[in-house]
């Protein structure tokens, strides 16, 4: 997993190798915690974590671990994990946002159909909780709790905001619920299972929400902005499915606002239609790629990841902190 550590250029030499030997460590325990001997649910598990994936969350497990001792046991456990955790709620996502690729790679759905792939992911779920087992009661319910926000996120994008809730907060809290809380759980379990104090653990979890937040809103332009051979996602999928996402919070408060460029007018019309045929999906993405709202959201990223750095600052200064502050930069600027 070379590539996942290639996104913290600023790695010191040590922990670089430490760091890459651990990965290794992780993805071999990936590929035995979901051995099953039927072929069947083995080919479809194996679907997504074989086809690739950064590894964000393992990662961040590890940089956590790294201040205390990286080495205990149960850190590679945790990193796993997360990890387990994150690709079944891949495989139930793209059930939910009608998504044909992902990690480069045809969704399970559109191979097998959905009940395969809810199950599978249901599968993953089963296999992450008999692994948090083994690394205490704490982990199981840290796992149980983060278990619960990732189903209450995507209820709530799903729903969408109550009558009279405001709509940039309610978003707020989906990409909290959604994201971020699996980013702090994999900094918290990381630095409890390597012996941190728990003033560790908290600090690296409320750091993983802010981060996870950035991550989830660099997410929102790289739907609108990514070439689909490096995301190895379908851009506009948000779009079509209906969802709002930030730039499209934004220009919807901009005309509300009274903004009335045609363009903008035109965009929300187009938003507010109930379905979109494929020239109308096109027009409603290049109408979106070219607003100022993209800026302004990947804007938004930059600046919740600077917050995110400022968490930092309560940690000690050394190699992992370094680590830490340069790809909490790359998570928010990625493209991919
Ligand atoms: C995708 O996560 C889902 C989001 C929360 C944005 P990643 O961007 O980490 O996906 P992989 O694991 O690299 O495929
Ligand atoms: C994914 O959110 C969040 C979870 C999987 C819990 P999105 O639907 O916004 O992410 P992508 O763009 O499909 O990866
Ligand atoms: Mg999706
Ligand atoms: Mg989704």
């Amino acid at each position: 997993m070379r590539s996942s550590l290639g996104a913290v250029p600023d790695v010191e030499d040590a922990l670089a190798d430490v760091l890459v030997e651990r990965l290794d460590r992780v993805e071999e325990r990936l590929h035995e915690i979901i051995a099953i001997s039927d072929t069947m649910v083995s080919w479809t598990s194996r679907h997504l974590m074989d086809a690739g994936g950064k590894r964000v969350r393992p990662l961040l497990t590890l940089l956590g671990a790294a201040f205390g001792d990286i080495k205990r046991p149960g850190v590679v456990d945790a990193a796993v994990l997360v990890e387990l955790t994150h690709l079944a709620t891949l495989y139930h996502d793209d059930v939910m946002d009608d998504a044909a690729t992902r990690r480069g790679a045809r969704t399970a759905h559109e191979i097998w159909g959905n009940s395969v792939a809810i199950l599978t992911g249901d599968f993953l779920f089963a296999r992450a909780s008999a692994l948090s087992s083994g690394l205490g009661p704490d982990a199981v319910l840290i796992h149980s709790r983060t278990f619960e926000r990732l189903c209450l996120g995507q209820l709530h994008e799903t729903v969408g905001p109550q009558e009279g809730e405001d709509r940039f907060e309610q978003y707020l809290g989906v990409l909290a619920d959604k994201t971020a809380s699996l980013l702090a759980t994999a900094g918290r379990l990381g630095a409890l299972q390597a012996g941190c104090t728990e003033a560790v653990a908290d600090t690296l979890a409320r750091y993983g929400e802010k981060v996870g937040v950035a991550f989830q809103l660099a997410d929102d332009v790289l739907d609108l902005r990514s070439d689909p051979e490096t995301s190895g996602k379908t851009p506009g999928t948000d779009l079509r499915e209906g969802v709002d996402t930030m730039p499209t919070l934004l220009v919807r408060r901009r005309v509300a606002q009274g903004d009335d460029a045609p363009a903008s007018r035109r965009l929300v019309e187009l938003l507010d239609s109930d379905h979109l045929d494929g020239a109308e999906l096109d027009e409603a993405l290049e109408l979106l790629r070219a607003d100022p709202a993209v800026e302004e959201t990947a804007a938004m990223a930059r600046a919740t990841a600077d917050e995110a750095i400022a968490i930092l600052d309560e940690l000690p200064a050394g190699p992992a902190r370094d680590a830490l502050v340069s790809y909490t930069r790359t998570l928010a600027h990625r493209d991919a």
